[in-house]
C-alpha cells in the first residue's frame, strides 16, 4: 500500500526540521515567541527544578510560607512552590537568603494570597514580600484586605481624614519586590493603594493586572511591565486626584519603570505618574488610556525640585488619555519620547532580561 509511505515520508521531514533547527532550539531555552502563551508547564519546562513542595489543604504544606521555610537558606537549586487552587491567607515573605525559588498558582483567578493588613511601613503591611534574587512567580493574585484602615477611620471620626476609606499614609501594599532578577507572570494584585512595591532590583510583569487610586505602583526598581492591564480604582471619598506611578530615581541610576503594549482604564481620574523624585523616569510606551488620564499627564504634587533631570512620558500611545489627544494640557515637563529615544527601553535588555528571563515577549 502505498498511502501510509507518502503520508510518513512528510513527518519525518518536519520532525528532522524541528529538531535539527539550531536557531529554534536556542530560541527555545531562553524566550518564547509572542503569541505563545506563557503558563505553568511552559515555565516548568524552561526552569529545571528538582524539587517540588506542594501547598494545599490535604498537601504537606498547609500554607505558603511553611514551604518557603523549608527552602533551605543559600539554596542554589530551583525549587517549585506550587499553589493549590484557593485563598491562601497569610502573609508571605521570601527572605534573601532563599534565591531560586518559583512560586507557581493555578492561575490569577484560582489561586490568591490574601492578607489583612495596613501598616505606616511598607514592608509592614505587604502580603507578599520577595527580598531574595532569582525568584519567578505565575499565576497568583496577591490582595490586601484593609478592615484594619476600616476601624481606623471610624476612631478619627474627628480628624481631618475622617471618612478616608484609603489613607495615603497607612500603606497597604499587596506585594513588595526587592530582590534582583524577579519576574512575575499572569498575576494580579489588588489593594486601594500603594499596591505594588517594586522598590528595587530589576523585575519583569508579564501580562499582569494592577489596581488601585494613589501611587500604586512605586519604588526604586528597573522594571518593564509588558502587556498589563491597570485599573484604576474609583475612591470618590477623598479629594487626592491619585497616581499610576511614583518611580523615586534619585540619581542618574538604571532604574525606571517602562510600560509596553498595556491598557489604563477605570473610573475617576488619576495622573500617568507622580514625580517625587529629581530623575524619575517612567515611560508608556505603545498603550491604551483611556479618560480615566488627567489631561495634565503628570503630577509633582509632594515634591518641589527641580524638573530637567526626568524622564516622564510616552511614546505611540493612544486612546482619549494620550498626550496625542491631549496635547495643550500636558505639564511642560511631560516627554513625548521619539523613536530613537524610546527604543533602548521597549526590549528585555533593559533589565538585561535575556540573561536570565525564563520566558518573555518579543
Ligand atoms: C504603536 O502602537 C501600536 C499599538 O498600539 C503598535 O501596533 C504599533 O506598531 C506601534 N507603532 C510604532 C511605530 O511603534
Amino acid at each position: 500500500m502505498a498511502r501510509p509511505r507518502l503520508l510518513i515520508l512528510p513527518l519525518l521531514v518536519a520532525a528532522a526540521a524541528v529538531l535539527w533547527s539550531p536557531l529554534d532550539r536556542a530560541l527555545a531555552k531562553t524566550a518564547k515567541k509572542s503569541d505563545d502563551i506563557v503558563n505553568g508547564p511552559l515555565l516548568t519546562s524552561k526552569i529545571n527544578a528538582k524539587r517540588t513542595l506542594i501547598v494545599g489543604p490535604e498537601d504537606e504544606f498547609k500554607t505558603v510560607q511553611s514551604a518557603i521555610d523549608a527552602v533551605p537558606v543559600g539554596n542554589t537549586e530551583w525549587v517549585i512552590v506550587h499553589l493549590r487552587s484557593g485563598i491562601y491567607r497569610e502573609k508571605v515573605v521570601i527572605p534573601e537568603t532563599k534565591p531560586f525559588i518559583f512560586v507557581r498558582g493555578n492561575g490569577k483567578g484560582r489561586t490568591s494570597i490574601s492578607h489583612e493588613s495596613a501598616s505606616p511601613h511598607n514592608a509592614e503591611s505587604s502580603a507578599f514580600t520577595v527580598h531574595a534574587s532569582n525568584v519567578i512567580v505565575f499565576g497568583v493574585s496577591f490582595r490586601v484586605l484593609t478592615r484594619y484602615t476600616r476601624r481606623l477611620n471610624e476612631r478619627s471620626q474627628n480628624s481631618a481624614r475622617a471618612g478616608l476609606p484609603n489613607i495615603p499614609e497607612v500603606r497597604t501594599v499587596a506585594a513588595m519586590v526587592s530582590g534582583d532578577k524577579v519576574a512575575f507572570y499572569h498575576c494580579a494584585f489588588y489593594s486601594p493603594h500603594h499596591t505594588l512595591f517594586d522598590s528595587t532590583g530589576r523585575h519583569y510583569y508579564e501580562s499582569c493586572y494592577i489596581q488601585g487610586n494613589i501611587d500604586f505602583i512605586f519604588g526604586g526598581g528597573q522594571s518593564i511591565f509588558q502587556c498589563p492591564e491597570i485599573f484604576v480604582k474609583p475612591d470618590r471619598r477623598t479629594e487626592i486626584k491619585g497616581s499610576i506611578t511614583a518611580q523615586n530615581r534619585k540619581e542618574e541610576d538604571s532604574s525606571g519603570f517602562v510600560f509596553i503594549k498595556g491598557k489604563v482604564y477605570g473610573v475617576g481620574q488619576v495622573y500617568l505618574g507622580r514625580a517625587n523624585e529629581a530623575y524619575s523616569r517612567v515611560i508608556f510606551a505603545d498603550t491604551y488610556l483611556s479618560r480615566t488620564i488627567n489631561p495634565a499627564g503628570w503630577t509633582n504634587l509632594g515634591y518641589n525640585g527641580a524638573t530637567d533631570h526626568m524622564l516622564l512620558g510616552e511614546y505611540n500611545c493612544t486612546g482619549p488619555g494620550a498626550a496625542a489627544a491631549n496635547s495643550m494640557t500636558r505639564v511642560p515637563w511631560a516627554r513625548q519620547f521619539t523613536k530613537e529615544e524610546a527604543d533602548k527601553f521597549l526590549t528585555v535588555d533593559f533589565i538585561n532580561g535575556k540573561e536570565w528571563l525564563p520566558a518573555y515577549y518579543y
